[in-house]
């Protein structure tokens, strides 16, 4: 049993338009805007999930889908302890993008990231270009948590989170600061004592 409040870095990634920020402000604001502003660098909100057995903090990182601000995706993720992936079931290239964002994190983040693969904008069925089991099967090839998701309405967010959180509390907490473990350089310093060249 877990007291206090354990925190932990998490990251939303995916196509633009895919609704990172949309999901974010439904699960930390309960609010949903349709004329969501593209995120432009990164967007950060914290929002906490209290279970029987610990409290959750995530601090998240809402990042940019456009491809300008690709580069600064692996700041956000390093570290991370979930990563988010978001497709748009009205967009099949974006299922795509989720695939290499995938790959990305299981060989770039963090040893035992979490990933969720999130299908948002299950409300639009009428516009669907991706079916349920394609985003279902892409999960189980990488043994993913996964649910198609709406922003708009909030279907399935919650109980997503929740998910997310008991899976969360399950990883080693991360080992606390040990000031014997500080050690303090300088090159110019070692330079000089060592005569080096
Ligand atoms: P970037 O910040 O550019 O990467 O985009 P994003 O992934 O954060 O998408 P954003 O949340 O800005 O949503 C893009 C558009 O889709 C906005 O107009 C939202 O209102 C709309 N949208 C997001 N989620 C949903 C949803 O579940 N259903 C519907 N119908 N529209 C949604
Ligand atoms: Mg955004």
């Amino acid at each position: 049993m877990r007291s206090g409040v354990n925190h932990y870095k998490v990251v939303f990634l995916g196509e633009a338009g895919s609704g990172k920020s949309s999901i974010v402000v439904r699960f930390a604001r309960d609010e949903f805007f349709a004329f969501q502003e593209p995120t432009i660098g990164a967007a950060f909100l914290t929002q906490t999930v209290s279970l029987d057995n610990g409290i959750v903090k995530m601090e998240i990182w809402d990042t940019a889908g456009q491809e300008r601000y690709r580069s600064l995706a692996p700041m956000y993720y390093r570290g991370a302890k979930v990563a988010f992936i978001v497709y748009d079931v009205t967009n099949k290239d974006s299922l795509d993008k989720a695939k290499g964002w995938i790959e990305e994190v299981r060989i770039r983040g963090e040893s035992d990231v979490i990933i969720v693969l999130f299908g948002n904008k299950m409300d639009l069925n009428d516009s669907r270009r991706v079916d349920k089991t394609e985003g279902q099967a892409l999960a189980d090839k990488y043994d993913l948590l996964f649910s198609e998701v709406s922003a708009k309405t909030g279907e399935n967010i919650t109980d997503m989170m929740i998910k997310t959180s008991v899976e969360l509390l399950k990883l080693k907490p991360d080992a606390p600061l040990n000031a014997d473990s500080i050690r303090f350089t300088n090159d110019g310093l070692s330079h000089k004592n060592n005569k080096c060249c």
